[in-house]
């Protein structure tokens, strides 16, 4: 994961992205292949839906791997970022906001907001807050995010967590979501969950082996009107 702005990471960082990423490469390691065309998927359905081209939040964007690929999409609108550093980034179709400032200015309602591999670093008791709050933004919220399965299991969690967000001063939770605490997170934040992919697999080779399919879900969460 990179962020837009590089040019405050040290040479000794920037070396260490390079061969992290060489190491991604080689092992099976590529986490937006399979991400994006489930995306692309649930994407295309609420489009032959609302029959209309369709406007995306990606919330905790980092640097927007997954909307670069969304954006190819003819039917896609426009793609808002959210994230909490600071960046001007701005294309056609993409543009960046700042969290504070999505939260204070935004007026706009978005088809479809995604959280990929966020809501555990917001902090597994907090997370609900926020998808409350973006729940005011969209119908439809897209989530994928870690289960863990016992005390190894989070661990490598962890570890995993680490090795991939080293660079970039990301905070690595403590713990993450089993089942139950999923559910809970759910019912606090008022959403209602009409689907979960319980066991996705995200990478292949060596990742794959490393961190199986148990340890990622998908879950596609719905405001429903009381
Ligand atoms: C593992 S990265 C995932 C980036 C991107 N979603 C992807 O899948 O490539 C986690 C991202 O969550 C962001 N993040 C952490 N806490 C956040 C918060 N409270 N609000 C918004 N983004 C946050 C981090 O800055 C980081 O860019």
């Amino acid at each position: 994961m990179i962020r837009f702005n590089n040019s405050k990471i040290s040479k000794n960082k920037k070396l260490l992205i390079f061969i992290s990423d060489s190491i991604r490469k080689i092992f099976g390691g590529d986490r937006v292949k399979r991400l994006s065309k489930i995306m692309l998927r649930i994407c295309e359905d609420i489009y032959f839906k609302n029959k209309k081209k369709i406007t995306i939040l990606d919330f905790g964007c980092g640097s927007m791997e997954i909307s670069k690929k969304l954006e190819k999409l003819s039917y896609v609108k426009q793609i808002t970022g959210v994230d909490t550093f600071a960046s001007k980034f701005k294309t056609k179709k993409l543009k960046y906001v700042q969290y504070d400032d999505f939260f204070k200015n935004n007026k706009k309602k978005f088809d479809l907001v995604i959280i990929v591999d966020v809501l555990h670093h917001i902090g597994v008791d907090d997370s609900y807050k926020v998808l409350k709050k973006l729940s005011k933004v969209s119908k439809n919220i897209i989530i994928k995010d870690h289960f863990e399965h016992g005390f190894f299991s989070r661990q490598l969690l962890r570890f995993v967590d680490f090795y991939a967000n080293y660079a970039y001063d990301v905070n690595i939770p403590k713990k993450y979501y089993d089942y139950n605490s999923w559910k809970k997170t759910i019912k606090k934040s008022y959403l209602k969950e009409v689907k979960i992919i319980n066991s996705f697999q995200q990478h292949d080779g060596l990742f794959n082996f490393i961190l199986n399919k148990k340890h990622h879900f998908v879950s596609h969460l719905r405001y429903v009107k009381k």
